[in-house]
């Protein structure tokens, strides 16, 4: 598939700021599936270092709300501004899923790329602490990492070679997914299905000087990756 969004962002900042696969090409094959209007008003979840956050305004026109737990508010901040984003575009949090600080249904949307398997995969937490932020009829646009089938009762010895089994813990096929998130009533389950993308934005990831994506090489090097893709979940409050 084609890229053409994703693309025409500044390589450097992908090379420099990803902190997982391309989460750019990620974000640009979810919203081409489930897109959102230019002008609404969204929360880029566990956004990192705001690569997706910086895309959603640039690309997609949308007002977004940057929330990370690992990367200060001041160091997005910088960055965003350095994209030439003003605070009317953009809002850097620091804060935890847990304690995300906004007004019930003040979101037209939810994205969160790359980091919703730290938190969601406790089936309380979408009702409890997220939906109750998104307007009713909003949406809930996910991507996690995943598996064509789960394997963890027995891993195979690819995925083990720098990665740990408690490492791989978070990591899960679709159908897992859909029972995680079935668990939560009012929200209506558009799709939880495998991207095509994984291949490409595993190269992107690799190819930088990350000292994950490093790690990372052994095992994808030698096939993890035909265990791996990307799952979205892509839901509506009802
Ligand atoms: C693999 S990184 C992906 C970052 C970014 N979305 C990207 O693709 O470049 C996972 C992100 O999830 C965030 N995260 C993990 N647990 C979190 C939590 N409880 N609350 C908010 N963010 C969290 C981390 O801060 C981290 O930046």
């Amino acid at each position: 598939m084609n890229y053409p969004r994703a693309n025409r962002m500044n390589p450097d900042l992908i090379k420099h700021n990803i902190m997982g696969p391309n989460p750019a090409k990620l974000l640009e094959e979810l919203l081409n599936k489930f897109p959102l209007e230019p002008g609404q008003t969204v929360m880029d979840l566990g956004c990192g270092q705001g690569v997706t956050s910086i895309m959603l305004v640039k690309e997609y026109g949308l007002k977004v709300f940057a929330v990370d737990l690992w990367i200060s508010a001041s160091e997005n901040w910088q960055r965003f501004r350095k994209e030439g984003l003003t605070r009317e575009q953009i809002v850097p949090i620091h804060e935890d899923a847990h304690q995300l600080p906004f007004a019930d249904e003040f979101f037209d949307a939810v994205v969160s790329i790359d980091s919703y398997h730290y938190f969601g995969l406790d089936k309380a937490y979408l009702g409890k602490h997220l939906l109750p932020l998104v307007k009713p009829g909003g949406y809930l646009l996910l991507v996690v990492p995943g598996f064509h089938h789960d394997v963890h009762a027995d891993i195979p010895n690819e995925l083990l070679l720098t990665w740990s089994a408690e490492d791989l813990d978070t990591i899960h096929d679709a159908d897992y997914w859909r029972n995680v998130i079935s668990a939560t009533e009012g929200v209506e389950i558009f799709a939880i299905e495998e991207l095509e993308s994984n291949e490409n934005c595993w190269e992107d990831w690799l190819a930088t000087d990350n000292e994950y994506a490093v790690m990372d090489r052994a095992p994808m090097n030698a096939g993890a990756g035909k265990y791996m893709n990307f799952v979205a979940i892509a839901l509506k409050k009802k």
